[in-house]
């Protein structure tokens, strides 16, 4: 067997958060390092929590959790209980997480973890603000020179913003933080709202999660259940974008994904339009790209990845 990627998850969950951390360890060809949590769609107390009662489903009490910043670099934090309820995680019955959160920082086990692994052998996979991961290249700046690459899910250009008529959500929190990422130098790979925002969630798709006949397929049926009903009236749309897990699909089938090299800059400074991602799709300037920007998708092929992936449970 060819050898197995390395990643570390970088989180805020949230359902789709957790949906893409089952995938990710269902996957042969992942090593999950650990999981770390981020304050974002709750405050950072709930998503540490939250990514613990994850790996516990997914059968993995070992595999480390640890929990980062608890605020943006320079801004309050604005979280989405309006999507994702009050715990993160609403939708099914969940319980008590009994195995332990790992007593160091996240960006210290970044850090740490970088520098031991051989150079360029770590994907980060960044599903939430990204604050611990700007912390680790700022604390550490050989970090992000031994980084394989950070595959997130952020930003949008077609579909412009879902927090604001601007801004997607994970960039919007802590858009200073994008801005370091996206100046680091390291090879990024954007999931943005562009494509996630056609990987949506029909009855059909959501039953065959229910006909795994597991704990995973059914909590996850009732996760996205949930989640759905907040981006229906609120787009109009069939079902519910699953983004986070476009993140892990594309590391595993990156061909089920198409997209261009482009430059992409954030906004920082307008409060307007705070947390934009500037993606330049039309390459109409001169800046170097900087990111591989996904636009498309085989959606079919993705939810046909996800379901059989969430079968090994
Ligand atoms: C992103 O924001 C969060 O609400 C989701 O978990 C996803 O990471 C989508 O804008
Ligand atoms: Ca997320």
């Amino acid at each position: 067997m060819a050898e197995r990627q390395r990643i570390i998850i970088d989180t805020d969950p949230g359902q789709d958060d957790a949906v893409a951390i089952l995938l990710a360890l269902a996957c042969d060809e992942l090593e999950v390092l650990g999981l770390t949590a981020v304050a974002g769609n709750v405050p950072l107390r709930l998503t540490e929590k939250n990514a613990r009662i994850i790996a516990e489903l997914a059968g993995r009490p070992d595999l480390p959790v640890y929990a980062g910043c608890e605020k943006p670099l320079k801004r309050e934090l604005v979280t989405a209980e309006e999507v994702h309820g009050k715990t993160g995680l609403d939708g099914p019955e969940l319980w008590e997480p009994s195995m332990q959160l790992q007593p160091e920082h996240a960006v210290d086990f970044i850090i740490e973890t970088i520098s031991a692994c051989p150079e360029k052998s770590v994907v980060i996979c960044p599903i939430g603000p990204l604050t611990n991961i700007a912390t680790a290249f700022e604390r550490n700046p050989e970090v992000a020179g031994r980084v394989q690459e950070v595959v997130l899910m952020g930003g949008a250009y077609f579909q412009v913003g879902n927090v604001t008529p601007a801004a997607e959500f994970n960039i919007f929190v802590d858009p200073e933080a994008a801005e370091i990422v996206f100046r680091s130098g390291v090879p990024i790979t954007v999931l943005p709202l562009d494509v996630t925002h056609k990987v949506l969630t029909t009855p059909k798709r959501l039953q065959a999660f229910r006909d795994l006949n597991s704990d995973v397929g059914r909590i996850v049926a009732e996760l996205t259940g949930f989640y759905e009903r907040f981006d229906l009236k609120k787009y109009g749309m069939g079902g519910a974008p699953l983004h986070d897990p476009c993140a892990i699909a594309y590391l595993v089938c990156p061909e089920l994904f198409s997209g261009k090299r482009i430059n992409v800059e954030i906004e920082t400074m307008s409060e307007l339009t705070r947390g934009m991602t500037v993606a330049d799709w039309w390459g109409v300037t001169s800046r170097k790209p900087n990111a591989m920007f996904i636009g498309d998708a085989d959606v079919d092929g993705v939810y046909r990845l996800i379901t059989e992936k969430l079968a090994h449970y």
